[in-house]
């Protein structure tokens, strides 16, 4: 049987989900959003590609629940997305609300589903998804580390003009401006990042993947990204569906993990057909560390505002 996967939001993170979940054949989709037409609209369009992608899915548009029964994984996307000069903060009561109300509407259908959460400010709303959810912590799971890393990724690729396979890295923490890029742990075929990279250039680039949400919204101005996340949060779903054990960076509900307790930040998970796996655990400097410890303060400032 095929799987089948429910998005909530069917704007441009959550159609761009839908495109590269079934243009990869993952599952059956179906797309949910409040706005009348849209995920109907957009689901019968993409369905219509696929004879010519050659693709066996069913893509279904709804605004209620029901078609959201007995799914694998529910993606949700739904809320408000950043415009220029607004923080992910800035999104935070808004997309509070609509959270904790899709939340229950998508538990009450697929109570034994894996929740990957998008909507900003992005480790607020994983906890306040986990809150309402009463899942156990394997099957809440945050995106936001894929993207940041990816964004590194593209620009030491860039900087040193080699194939983007040849590069691994990792970016740690919450998802925004304390977020934590770890050029010890990044790699080009194997390489350290710091023996490739002088330092002051590379801090410009760990600046530039800190700000690479604003730039985007610096340019289209009427909201945020959404190829990168689209493709970010589908890598999650495919290490769940086929059970790949991937290590991602994910934002994971640590419980003493890293010194943190109780609250979403990202660290290296083990994806699998259980959701997050193992949270591994990598030896961090005094410095990196501190960084960490700072990205998990600005996180609780955040659910302390909400009450998660
Ligand atoms: P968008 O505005 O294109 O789409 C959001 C959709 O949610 C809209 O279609 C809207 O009608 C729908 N929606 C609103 N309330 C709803 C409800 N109660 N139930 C169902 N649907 C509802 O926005 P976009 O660009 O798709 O971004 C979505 C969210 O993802 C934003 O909060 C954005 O900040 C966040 N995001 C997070 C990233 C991450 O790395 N975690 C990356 C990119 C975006
Ligand atoms: C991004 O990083 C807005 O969180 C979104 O592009």
């Amino acid at each position: 049987m095929r799987k089948k996967v429910s998005i909530v939001g069917a704007g441009n993170v959550g159609a761009t989900c839908a495109h590269w979940l079934v243009a990869k054949e993952l599952a059956d989709v179906v797309l949910v959003d409040v706005v009348e037409g849209i995920p109907q609209g957009k689901a019968l369009d993409l369905l219509e590609a696929m004879p010519i992608e050659r693709r066996d899915v069913s893509i279904v548009g709804a605004n209620d629940y029901a078609a959201t029964a007995n799914s694998d994984i529910v993606i949700i996307t739904a809320g408000i997305a950043r415009k220029p000069g607004m923080s992910r903060d800035d999104l935070l009561n808004t997309n509070y609300k609509i959270m904790s109300d899709v939340v229950s509407k998508v538990v009450a259908q697929s109570p034994e589903s894996i929740l990957i959460i998008v909507s900003n400010p992005l480790d607020a709303m994983a906890q306040t998804a986990f809150r309402q959810a009463g899942f156990n912590r394997q099957r809440v799971i945050g995106m936001a580390g894929v993207l940041d890393s990816a964004r590194f990724r593209t620009f030491i690729a860039d900087e040193l003009k080699v194939s983007v396979e040849n590069v691994t890295a990792f970016v740690l923490g919450g998802h925004g401006d304390t977020m934590v890029p770890l050029a010890r742990y990044s790699t080009v075929a194997g390489i350290p990042l710091p023996e490739l990279i002088a330092p002051e250039r590379l801090e410009q680039m760990i600046q530039r993947t800190r700000d690479g949400g604003a730039e985007i919204v610096k340019h289209l101005k009427t909201g945020s990204a959404y190829y990168a996340p689209g493709a970010a949060t589908v890598e999650m779903a495919e290490a769940i569906l086929k059970d790949k054990k991937k290590i991602l960076p994910c934002a994971a509900y640590l419980e003493g993990e890293y010194g943190i307790s109780g609250y979403f930040i990202g660290v290296p998970c083990k994806l699998g057909a259980g959701g997050i796996e193992q949270i591994v655990e990598i030896k961090l400097t005094a410095e990196e560390d501190a960084a960490l410890k700072r990205s998990a303060e600005a996180v609780k400032e955040l659910c302390a505002v909400i009450g998660v």
